[in-house]
């Protein structure tokens, strides 16, 4: 049985396995990604992480065909270079980290960025199977994206597409982290629903004795707080306008939603799907379901792995 070293790098830690063919998973973990430290901080935890791995495989007599690698960003047509997009990692611009890896590892690399493993991931293995034509979302920090047609990976020419959290969704609105006006991402991922909460709540001197994040929004939604109903309502609205528009464009058979807030319950899929309806040209939604992500945080290190075997 041959393996791969599946990892998926994200703003806050590194996601990791061995995994196999059949997409199981060994020597699950994670580590901090020391994402706000600086790059190379980063590239020595990947380091760690792909040397651990090899390490206990070998104890165990396993056969390790590559590494591959998932991270927020825009990577080359080469699939390795890792241009620039992932604004939360620092410094993680023009980075030839399969190569570093490489060096260091002594084993082959493959990179993609972190939504279109995932989605490849899901795709392969999770609420995606049996699926030709997938739309992925993941909603975090980021809003990433993947489109899967005819079973394949599609990437825009040169591998620079299907950056779908940055599709500008509001006109004369905010300005996103990539320093574009209005995207979709500045308005409807985790970040921005604790943005918009945290802000309005400081509006109304409204205090919390705890951390404010999608955890707590979606807590206080259940009970009724009128701030967290609002904010939640608003990003149903930005999400399945959203989605409504990838709806339009690519009919897939699957829209399937990642992240903690996907996980949160399936209220949060219901609400959706009313305002996909209410926006999508019924035709093009026909075959269209919409559902949560199936391998929850270990998509990208499943998908990422596929991609060597
Ligand atoms: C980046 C994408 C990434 C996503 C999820 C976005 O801000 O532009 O490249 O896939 O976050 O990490």
């Amino acid at each position: 049985m041959e393996y791969a070293i599946g990892i998926d790098l994200g703003g806050t830690s590194i996601k990791y396995a061995l995994v196999d063919k059949a997409g199981n998973s060994l020597f699950e973990g994670k580590l901090p990604s020391f994402a706000s430290v600086s790059a190379a901080k980063v590239t020595e935890q990947l380091i760690k992480v792909a040397t651990t791995l090899k390490g206990e495989a070998a104890r165990e007599n396993l056969t390790v065909t590559g590494i591959g690698l998932g991270t927020p960003g825009i990577v080359d047509e080469t699939n390795r270079i890792v241009l620039g997009g992932a604004e939360n990692i620092r410094g993680w611009e023009n980075i030839d980290i399969a190569s570093l890896l490489e060096e260091q590892v002594k084993l082959p690399v493959v990179v993609g960025n972190d939504a279109n493993l995932m989605g490849l991931g899901e795709t392969k293995y999770g609420a995606g199977k049996g699926c030709t034509h997938v739309v992925f979302l993941t909603v975090g920090t980021g809003i990433g994206g993947a489109v899967i047609i005819d079973g394949k990976l599609f990437n825009g020419y040169a591998n620079r597409g299907t950056e779908l959290g940055h599709v500008p969704l509001i006109a004369n609105g905010e300005r996103c982290a990539c320093g574009a006006i209005g995207c979709l991402e500045h308005y409807a991922s985790t970040s921005a629903l604790v943005r918009r909460f945290s802000a309005s709540a400081q509006e109304r001197n409204l205090n919390f004795n705890e951390e404010i994040n999608g955890e707590l929004i979606v807590r206080l939604y259940h009970e009724g707080f009128p701030l967290a109903v609002e904010c939640m309502n608003d990003h149903f609205y930005y999400l399945g306008r959203g989605i409504a528009g990838f709806v339009n464009i690519f009919s897939p058979q699957r829209i399937v939603i990642g992240g903690g807030l996907a996980e949160a319950g399936s209220f949060y899929l219901e609400e959706i799907r009313k305002v996909v309806k209410a926006h999508v040209i019924a035709d093009c939604a026909l075959n269209t379901e919409i559902v949560a992500a199936a391998l929850g945080n270990k998509a990208g290190q499943i998908g990422a792995a596929s991609l060597v075997l």
